[in-house]
């Protein structure tokens, strides 16, 4: 084998056994998202709070397709798996690398602000995706209006319950400001109708948690005329719990995010009645941080649209949230 072959051999073994085994990879495992060539101009650094569920798996799928048309950029990406000390870590790593640009999708508000006020005040231009931090030490923050979409979802079941009844909330992280604003958007327009919240539980996003919190809302409860959960995994988990206890068809399920490959399919076979899109950003991500490393002005909040899917307007591609 001449020295080249061996040399060639050698880089995809290590690649190989990179991917395999390290944590910080993104669950797709291109070599991009171990961290590009290293040849390019600009290194992003890219903290993702996790990759459990498909939306944040759509998230870097998103962010690397962007990128990949733009040689002049290297995108390093990590994975700090649901936890915030590890997530602050990756941060802080980013700094002494000395990345040129940082986004992150933080996983709670509070422990990632200082973090990323630190790399701002470094000289590192941050740009902050889907779930904010507090306060404004941020570059540029983009993400759909939160509040806007629960408040949309709860005129949507407002409508579809004629006004009133029973409906069990299922919440994201209520650390973490969609959770939030999903919440209090929702509950806003509810107020002063005949619907009754009978059972709340924080899901914390998960598919899992949201399963067996219904499970307890089953036990308890002998009638429950729709779940309102923050996410699609988390109305899919509701629907899972009611489905093994024979109760899906007297209950409505509405969720949030609304991807092509989870919840419109959801929506499709009838399986959730509603879903509020969440666009991942990822693209605009993109071209705010080569507008930033270009030296060119971007807007410190940039506020993606979102649409409603239900069984009548899924073919056609869902309808604009006003
Ligand atoms: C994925 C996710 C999405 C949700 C978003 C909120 O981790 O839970 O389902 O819309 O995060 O930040």
């Amino acid at each position: 084998m001449n020295s080249f072959r061996f040399a060639f051999l050698v880089g995809v073994v290590t690649v190989v056994a990179y991917v395999g085994c390290n944590p910080d990879v993104g669950s797709s495992g291109t070599t991009g998202e171990v961290g590009g060539t290293g040849s390019a101009e600009y290194t992003i650094g890219m903290s993702q709070c996790n990759l459990n569920e498909p939306w944040r798996v759509q998230m870097n799928a998103d962010i690397n397709n962007a990128a990949k048309g733009h040689p002049e950029i290297d995108v390093v990406f990590k994975n700090a798996q649901n936890d915030s000390l590890k997530q602050r870590a990756h941060v802080e790593e980013f700094v002494s690398d000395g990345v040129d640009l940082i986004i992150i999708s933080p996983k709670e508000a509070q422990p990632l602000t200082e973090p990323v006020a630190n790399a701002v005040a470094a000289g590192i231009p941050v740009i902050v995706l889907d779930r904010a931090v507090l306060g404004d030490q941020y570059t540029c923050f983009i993400g759909a209006d939160n509040k806007k979409i629960g408040r949309a979802a709860g005129e949507w079941i407002k409508k579809a319950l004629g006004g009133k009844g029973k409906v069990v909330e299922l919440k994201g992280l209520m650390t973490s400001t969609p959770g939030q604003d999903r919440h209090a958007g929702f509950r806003d327009a509810i107020a002063g109708s005949d619907i009754e919240i009978v059972f709340e539980a924080d899901m914390k996003w998960l598919e899992p948690n949201a399963r067996s919190e219904m499970e307890s809302a089953l036990t308890r409860l002998d009638h429950i005329d729709l779940v309102y959960a923050h996410n699609d995994p988390g109305a899919h988990g509701a629907y899972l719990a009611a489905r093994s206890s024979g109760r899906e068809k007297e209950i409505k399920f509405v969720g949030i995010d609304a991807l092509p490959q989870e919840g419109q399919i959801y929506v499709g076979r009838g399986i959730l009645d509603a879903t509020f899109l969440y666009p991942t950003g990822g693209q605009e991500a993109i071209d705010a941080a080569l507008k930033i490393l270009a030296g060119e002005e971007v807007p410190k909040n940039v506020t993606l649209g979102s649409r409603l899917f239900t069984k009548q307007n899924i073919k056609s591609g869902g309808e604009v949230i006003e």
